[in-house]
């Protein structure tokens, strides 16, 4: 199965956790996506859901298939998001914000009572920030002061750009892909990025993920909290 197949299998996996009458939180990026289609068909087949997505992108692509919406102001409590990640750590904290969704993505995500993560295997990391950069959302008023503070933290930000230009996210903010040497208590950075003056909300998600859901060429499986892998 190529990677696209794998992010697919690990999305249809995620939909057996689906129940009708369930208000639902969509994730955003290619994995997310998938669950969006196959959470379509079940809808055209007559599943009664409503559903929350988690950026402007996500929003059309359910739109266009047909997936009900609400949002957070009309359904303030949700029972189930259902979301992409870019690198997960054994005790399944996260870093998340690659598409650039991360503010909306944790909004929603702790409005939700339960978190399934959906991802192929080579998001497995040993330590969080070992091939990925934690993106942190920023005000773009003095993003260069914030950056400076952020550098004071041990990070070294770097302006996301697309296309030559600074990347704005739905929210209007800049995004910093920060990389670091080591994240020694990734529960401490988040909150530490956090109190930063000019950080909007940053991409590590510690503590929120109920389920792990990984596709890889030997089938899917629940990743079990702690590191082992069972089926
Ligand atoms: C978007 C995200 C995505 O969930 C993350 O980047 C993973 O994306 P993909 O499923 O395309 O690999 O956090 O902000």
């Amino acid at each position: 199965m190529d990677i696209d197949g794998q992010k697919r299998a690990a999305a249809a996996r995620a939909l057996e956790f689906v129940e009708p009458g369930m208000r639902l939180g969509l994730g955003t990026g290619s994995t997310a996506r998938h669950f969006v289609e196959l959470l379509a068909e079940r809808v055209r087949g007559g599943l009664r859901i409503v559903a929350v997505p988690t950026s402007e992108a996500t929003q059309r692509d359910a739109q266009r298939l047909g997936v009900p919406l609400t949002s957070l102001d009309e359904t303030p409590a949700l029972d189930l998001t259902v979301d992409g990640a870019d690198e997960i750590a054994p005790d399944l904290s996260l870093i998340k914000g690659g598409g650039g969704a991360l503010l909306r993505e944790k909004i929603v995500a702790a409005a939700s009572d339960r978190f399934v993560v959906v991802v192929d295997d080579e998001k497995l990391v040993d330590r969080l920030g070992e091939r990925f950069a934690v993106p942190v959302e920023v005000v773009q008023f003095g993003w260069q002061a914030t950056a400076a503070a952020l550098e004071r933290l041990g990070a070294e930000p770097e302006l996301r750009q697309t296309d030559g230009r600074a990347f704005v996210t739905d929210g209007g903010n800049f995004i910093l892909d920060c990389r670091f040497r080591a994240i020694d208590d990734a529960r401490e950075m988040e909150c530490r990025l956090n109190m930063t003056v000019g950080v909007v909300e940053n991409g590590l998600f510690i503590g929120r993920t109920s389920t792990v859901i990984v596709a890889s060429d030997a089938g899917v499986e629940i990743l079990p909290r702690g590191g082992g892998r069972s089926s």
